[in-house]
């Protein structure tokens, strides 16, 4: 087993042809390891998103390769596994901007909704969905339907789904865009935690500079290459 969390070679994305081209990402490379917490910054429009939906096996990349842990799964022009869906309920947590509980299932069955149809059983789920709301102090909720909580609360209610499977890897897109500055200092620090406590690697998008002293390493796309920044870049707001 290697400390690779998350690899990308020479990964290129193209929108479109002709005259309705886009260039998003040409020969890009990244790596975050295992127990590596990175943010990602660049300018609204320059790939953010699409690199996470190609990292998380949604959309297709034009080329490269990209490595989930020791999995090989795009390979130059296809995906290398059978089943990508296996791949984002095994080893994946999606965690984005607007929440996207499911809005008639309450709380603790929106949290148990993955490890379900990964086949845990009914007591394991339970357990599991039920140590992750009390971690994020909405425990007496369980049984409340997302809209009978505050956005905040909903926020965290996705953060404990998105851990529910126990990923070993986390993409997060804007995850405390909806929050006040507090609640955002305080879900980046629980995703520091989670980073530290069970060696997940995390590429989390973020707009907010105040949120970067608690990641390991500041990832950019400039000049549609990834690179890695020892310093927060200018205007990536
Ligand atoms: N399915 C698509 N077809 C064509 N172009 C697309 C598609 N999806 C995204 N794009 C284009 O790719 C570029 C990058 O979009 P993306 O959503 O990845 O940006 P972003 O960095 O996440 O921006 P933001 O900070 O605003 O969320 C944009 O110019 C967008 O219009
Ligand atoms: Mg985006």
């Amino acid at each position: 087993m290697s400390d690779v969390g998350i690899k990308v070679e020479g990964l290129t994305k193209i929108f479109g042809s002709g005259d309705t081209e886009v260039r998003i990402l040409e020969d890009a490379s990244l790596e975050v390891k295992k127990g590596e917490f990175a943010a990602l910054v660049a300018p609204s429009g320059a790939g953010k998103t699409t690199l996470l939906m190609m990292l998380g096996c949604v959309e297709r990349p034009t080329g490269g390769k990209i490595w989930l842990g020791d999995e090989l799964v795009w390979d130059e022009n296809r995906w290398s596994i059978p089943d990508t869906r296996r791949i984002r309920r095994e080893k994946l947590g999606f965690i984005f901007q607007a929440h996207y509980l499911i809005p008639f299932l309450n709380i603790i069955e929106n949290v148990k909704l993955i490890p379900l149809t990964n086949g845990w059983s009914e007591k394991r789920a339970e357990k599991k969905a039920m140590e992750l709301l009390e971690y994020f102090d909405i425990g007496d909720k369980r049984e409340a339907m997302p809209r009978q909580l505050s956005g905040g609360q909903n926020q965290r209610a996705a953060i404990a789904r998105a851990l529910s499977n126990e990923p070993q890897i986390i993409l997060a897109d804007e995850p405390t865009a909806a929050l006040d500055m507090t609640r955002a200092v305080n879900v980046v620090k629980m995703l520091r935690k989670i980073v530290e406590e069970q060696n997940v690697a995390i590429i989390m998008v973020t707009h907010d500079e105040r949120l970067l002293p608690y990641c390991d390493k500041i990832l950019a796309i400039e000049n549609r290459k990834v690179v890695t920044k020892t310093q927060v870049p200018k205007g990536f707001v």
